[in-house]
């Protein structure tokens, strides 16, 4: 089965919307006719709307990097997905490392921004992957498996049709450090069986697993030649608009 590659950039927090105006103008007309990959833009909030004006029409889309579990409520500080739907963002990260690692983001909280992520119609990218003690004591597979099975818990193959997964190993995020490709491959083997335990053969085979950490202009050819690897998200590699031109051209 032939899965679209999915490349994704992770802007963390970085841009104003002047500056994502400007990185649109200059991004767009060097992907434009590219129909390869689907290519995925994730600013911060406040720039949402801006590079949702500046790609309309385009083939880039837009997508957040956070999303709240609640339609709406008292949540001081969080954005809810009708919010999101309603300025046309399509896709959203959901569980990164750094969400997990400094906003207390639990295997559980991921499940249900997963859930609402689905019903809204989003294109959910769940993060996963291992810190490097859990590597170096043999436990990468526990912890994506654990990761896995509780991110879909109680979630149906019919709802998930536009899941995405990214295994993002903590180790190789912002450090320069890659996995390997056979390294990835590994875990996304990994990954596709637990959706296909949680959701089925064919889901699995149709699953889209992007590989995330240091993905730069002069690695990516390597990973995305990998038949694993169906996409990349891209944190620092991807703030430069030739640099991303780059990677989406690999
Ligand atoms: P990086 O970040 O490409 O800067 O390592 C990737 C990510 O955190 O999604």
């Amino acid at each position: 089965m032939t899965r679209k590659k999915l490349i994704a950039a992770n802007w963390k927090m970085y841009k104003t919307p002047e500056q994502t105006t400007a990185f649109f103008a200059e991004f767009l007309p060097m992907v434009a006719g590219h129909s390869r990959d689907e290519i995925v833009i994730c600013p911060p909030f406040l720039d949402l709307h801006a590079a949702v004006e500046a790609a309309r029409g385009s083939n880039v889309a837009v997508g957040a990097q956070n999303i709240h579990w609640a339609k709406e409520g008292a949540f001081t500080g969080e954005i809810s997905p009708a919010m999101l739907t309603a300025i046309q963002v399509t896709h959203v990260i959901i569980g990164h490392s750094e969400r997990r690692q400094y906003f207390n983001e639990t295997d559980d909280t991921v499940n249900r921004k997963l859930e609402i992520a689905l019903e809204n119609g989003l294109t959910p990218i769940v993060c996963v992957g291992e810190v490097l003690e859990e590597r170096e004591a043999g436990l990468t597979e526990d912890v994506l498996r654990r990761q896995c099975t509780r991110a879909f818990n109680g979630i149906s193959a019919r709802k998930a049709a536009k899941l995405a997964i990214a295994y993002e190993p903590v180790w190789a995020i912002g450090t320069g450090k890659t996995a390997t490709p056979q390294m990835a491959a590994d875990a996304h083997m990994v990954i596709r069986h637990e959706a296909e335990k949680a959701f089925g053969k064919e889901f699995a085979q149709g699953l889209r697993i992007l590989y995330g950490g240091s993905v730069k202009p002069d690695n990516a050819t390597a990973l995305m030649s990998e038949g694993e690897i169906d996409g990349a998200l891209v944190g620092g590699g991807s703030l430069d608009p030739a640099s991303f031109t780059r990677i989406v051209k690999y």
